[in-house]
């Protein structure tokens, strides 16, 4: 029997950006999120009910990120705060309302310089935003990069209670909490500083997925992965790129909840198939990938010899 979740959900993403009303626009018209509140440091945007899913701040240094999630309960928060106490790891108590509306939380940073903020609840607003093309079910995962994805691993696992979905040989793992989606964190191994790799917003259909990419298209966005379909939770998704900083935002459907019970995680080869079912090739293309194809190579035919 293991123990019992801490985390219930993700709550936010929050992203540090050079101009605040430059990134708001983005999100607004490629992201489709709508505005829930801007404040003179900031801005908060949402796909739901929950008062923010994305926090834009300004920041000296953009693309600094931070991960919201919240807590099962009080006392869950409890137990992280003396998880945290236990190992040494500083903390701040954070969460007024009238600032991050957020209650109560603490703030800290993971072994990798990743802040995290686990809070006991968001405001939520008095009717959900219109959503006209895209229909948006949730904020769904961050994934970041980490040094070492089995430390990275062991410390979400022993201080925040998430438990490993799949994990991609040792160099890529998904965590999930109590809501059961297959990750609402994923770490993978990546050199350098600690960065955000994306973020993902589930929607309801493979409908919803495709207005959203054409809609990108539109508006003049880049994507840095078109339309795929990963083998480790199925999801489907494609992945829009931010203008401004190196991580994109993903947007899925068919993303799984998984039941605890019995589950043991997969180890995954990490490669092209694995990234893409879609990229599955038949035996005999797989063999001899380089087959020109007919026209070119009617073009590329030597012109007849001329008799002698
Ligand atoms: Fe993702």
């Amino acid at each position: 029997m293991s123990e019992a979740h801490l985390v219930k959900r993700i709550g936010y993403v929050g992203i540090g950006v050079a101009d605040v009303d430059r990134a708001t626009d983005f999100y607004e018209r490629v992201g489709q999120l709508s505005l829930s509140e801007r404040t003179p440091e900031g801005a908060f945007l949402t796909g739901g009910v929950e008062h923010h899913w994305l926090r834009l701040y300004k920041s000296q240094a953009p693309g600094d990120f931070r991960v919201g999630y919240e807590a099962v309960d009080a006392a869950a928060l409890e137990e992280i705060a003396a998880r945290l106490d236990a190992r040494g790891i500083a903390y701040e108590e954070g969460g007024d309302l009238s600032v991050d509306r957020i209650d109560r939380s603490i703030r800290f940073r993971n072994p990798d310089g990743v802040e995290l903020e686990i809070f006991t609840q968001m405001m939520e607003l008095p009717t959900p935003p219109r959503q006209t093309t895209v229909k948006m079910l949730k904020l769904l995962h961050a994934v970041w990069s980490t040094q070492d994805v089995v430390a990275g691993y062991q410390f979400h696992a022993d201080v925040l209670g998430f438990r490993d979905s799949d994990w991609l040989e040792r160099r890529v793992v998904f965590l999930r909490c109590a809501d059961g989606y297959h990750h609402s964190a994923g770490l993978a191994a990546t050199p350098g500083p600690a960065a955000l790799q994306h973020f993902c917003i589930l929607v309801d259909t493979i409908d919803d997925v495709m207005r959203a990419r054409n809609n990108a298209l539109d508006q003049g966005a880049e994507l840095l992965q078109d339309l795929l379909r990963h083998a480790a939770s199925g999801s489907i998704g494609v992945y829009v790129k931010d203008p401004d900083l190196n991580f994109s935002v993903e947007f899925c459907t068919s993303h799984p909840q998984i039941e605890d019970e019995g589950y043991r995680a997969r180890i995954l080869p990490k490669s092209a198939v694995t990234s893409d079912l879609w990229q599955e090739k038949p035996p005999a293309a797989a063999m001899a990938p380089s087959l020109p194809l007919l026209a070119p190579a009617l073009e590329a035919a030597p012109a007849p010899r001329k008799r002698a």
